[in-house]
């Protein structure tokens, strides 16, 4: 492990135009729950409460569990050192951009400025009909949040199933994936598509494929090259300090 550690240390010193692309996973040491695995969301919570129709069939119903789940239970986060660790590689020139599929604004909070937000963010509610966008935390979520300007019920400004990808984060991420030559995954099953086909489209142009993560994963004997077993925060604060001390 120790010598995979310095070969991602080096790929990522002598890299380029490194990105990085992050799951529920670099969340979780911040007490935010992954979807999948045992204590996973998808394991207490029906996935339906994420169905657009569902959401527009049942909004009262569909609104209490998103409330619990995503504004009760997610509010109180904060950034983890894997969070801060990409933000001071960005500001070391060492990393572009973060392409994540988080919703919980971490990477922002913890500094970092080029992030592509693959599946939205939970801290603004829009209106479906008339695209008026609100700051969820000036919400009162007790109730069922309406719009004030054409009092449609708020949905969260994250993708629900059945809906498409924010068109400008899915053109920045697949621009940087053919752009990049090293790509560090952090967190992630790589079981959602399109998001998955970020480090696909990267490989495929050639870049070498760092990831991170406890358990192995989709990606991990279809793209990975280094494969650091671990959780997000040990590996990722173990890199910073080999990047340190190389440049
Ligand atoms: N450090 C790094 N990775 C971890 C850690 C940790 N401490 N703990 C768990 N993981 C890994 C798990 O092994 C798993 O591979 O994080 C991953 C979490 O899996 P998912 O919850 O499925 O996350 P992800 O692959 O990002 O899901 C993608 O699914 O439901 C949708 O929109 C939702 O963005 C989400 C998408």
């Amino acid at each position: 492990m120790e010598n995979n550690i310095q070969i991602a240390i080096d790929l990522i010193v002598n890299s380029n135009n490194a990105i990085a692309f992050t799951g529920a996973g670099i969340s979780v040491e911040s007490g935010i729950p992954p979807f999948r695995g045992e204590t996973g969301l998808w394991s207490k919570y029906d996935p339906n409460v994420l169905d657009l129709n569902n959401f527009h069939l049942n909004p009262i119903e569909a609104w209490k569990v998103i409330k619990e789940i995503f504004y009760d239970f997610f509010g109180e986060a904060k950034p983890n050192a894997a969070h801060f660790a990409l933000a001071e590689m960005e500001r070391q020139g060492l990393l572009k951009a973060v392409i994540t599929q988080n919703i919980d604004n971490l990477h922002y909070e913890a500094g970092s400025n080029e992030v592509y937000e693959f599946h939205g963010n939970s801290r603004m509610l829009v209106c479906p009909y008339c695209s008026n966008k609100i700051k969820a935390s000036e919400a009162v979520l007790t109730d069922i949040p309406l719009c004030d300007k054409c009092h449609a019920v708020l949905k969260p400004d994250f993708i629900f199933f059945g809906e498409g990808i924010p068109e400008l984060a899915y053109r920045n991420s697949v621009e940087a994936a053919q752009k990049t030559d090293l790509v560090i995954i952090i967190g992630s099953t790589g079981e959602v598509t399109p998001a998955s086909s970020i480090p696909q489209i990267a490989k495929q142009k050639g870049a070498k494929i760092i990831e991170i993560n406890p358990e192995k994963t989709l990606f991990t004997d279809s793209v990975t090259d280094i494969f650091l077993q671990g959780k997000a925060t040990e590996i990722m604060s173990q890199l910073l300090i080999g990047i340190k001390q190389k440049i």
